[in-house]
């Protein structure tokens, strides 16, 4: 079972060239999507297959009803996101060229106690999954993660947005860290550019206290260690539409496949396939391929791998 603990965002997205100061633009396009980094990650775990449930908050309006929806329509448990009083969570998102810029007013998402965490996984056994972020209180990450790692679970931590001062005991609660570049620079004082600084960075971060990491490198894909050893996963040659929630998708798709018994590295690499596909779509939940979807692109590139052997 796969427990996402995060945020629920009505995402706002405008597709415009992105304003300077004091300028004032008009959008190709405007939509309202179902958004915030642990429903999308929620979503994404529930479709790729495995059994999920999402704690979160909502406000009592109507974007809370429709957050809630989606999670339902995707399969997601939701009896665990529960109504405060004050607004749903929004993202005003900028899409420009595909890639995007986001501003988040966390309203419920703040809205946590620490007593309602420990109700929350009060069920959660030895070998399930806790996903979290950093869109909701680092507090209540904390709490829940050592609660996590008490009870035997493996626990994920994609620590975006990156958030300054996080308490450095966080990161001795977590298995498995999925920053992106920009996350991974500011976590370790080192930019990924090249297989040197990649090395130094995910030393930094066992430093740090986790155990595995992913470091997701935009158009040069990802690339997974697990102790001495780092893996590249690369990018397919894909047309961008959007990349909202393409790391969510990824950190969904590895829990998804870790659940389901698969090797740390295989799981990544399925991830990668799912996240290159919600890359070629709009939105963010609604971006987030079926299963069928992301295992047919995972086997094009198993026999792509056996193609290039042969040659
Ligand atoms: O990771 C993408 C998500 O970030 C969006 O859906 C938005 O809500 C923000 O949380």
């Amino acid at each position: 079972m796969i427990y996402v603990l995060g945020s629920l965002n009505l995402d706002y997205v405008a597709r415009t060239r992105v304003p300077k100061r004091g300028e004032t633009v008009l959008a190709d396009s405007f939509e309202t999507f179902c958004g915030g980094k642990g429903a999308n990650q929620a979503v994404a775990a529930a479709k790729l297959g495995c059994k999920t449930a999402m704690i979160g908050r909502v406000g009592a309006d109507d974007a809370g009803k429709r957050l809630k929806a989606n999670l339902c329509t995707a399969g997601v448990d939701e009896s665990r996101v529960l109504e405060k009083g004050a607004d749903s969570g929004l993202a005003m998102i900028w899409v420009e060229s595909g890639d995007n810029r986001i501003v988040v007013a966390p309203n419920a998402n703040f809205r946590f106690e620490t007593r309602e965490i420990d109700e929350a996984l009060a069920d959660a056994k030895e070998g399930d999954i806790l996903i979290t972020q950093l869109e909701i209180p680092p507090a209540i990450v904390l709490h829940a993660l050592k609660s996590a790692k008490a009870k035997g679970m493996v626990t994920i931590l994609d620590p975006a947005p990156a958030v300054p001062d996080l308490p450095a005991e966080i990161f001795s609660f977590v298995d498995i860290i999925k920053p992106n570049e920009t996350e991974t620079e500011i976590l370790t004082g080192i930019n990924p550019t090249d297989e040197v600084h990649i090395a130094l960075a995910v030393k930094k971060l066992y430093a740090l206290g986790v155990t595995k990491a992913v470091l997701s490198l935009g158009k040069r894909g990802a690339v997974c260690a697990e102790g001495q050893t780092i893996t590249l996963i690369e990018a397919q040659n894909i047309k961008v539409v959007d990349t909202t929630a393409a790391g969510d998708t990824f950190v969904g798709a590895l829990a998804s496949k870790l659940g389901a018994g698969f090797d740390f590295v295989t799981a990544c690499r399925f991830a990668n396939c799912a996240a290159q596909i919600t890359i070629t779509r709009k939105g963010a939940a609604e971006s987030i391929p079926t299963l069928a979807e992301a295992e047919e692109a995972f086997e094009l590139t198993k026999n792509e791998k056996r193609k290039t052997k042969n040659d």
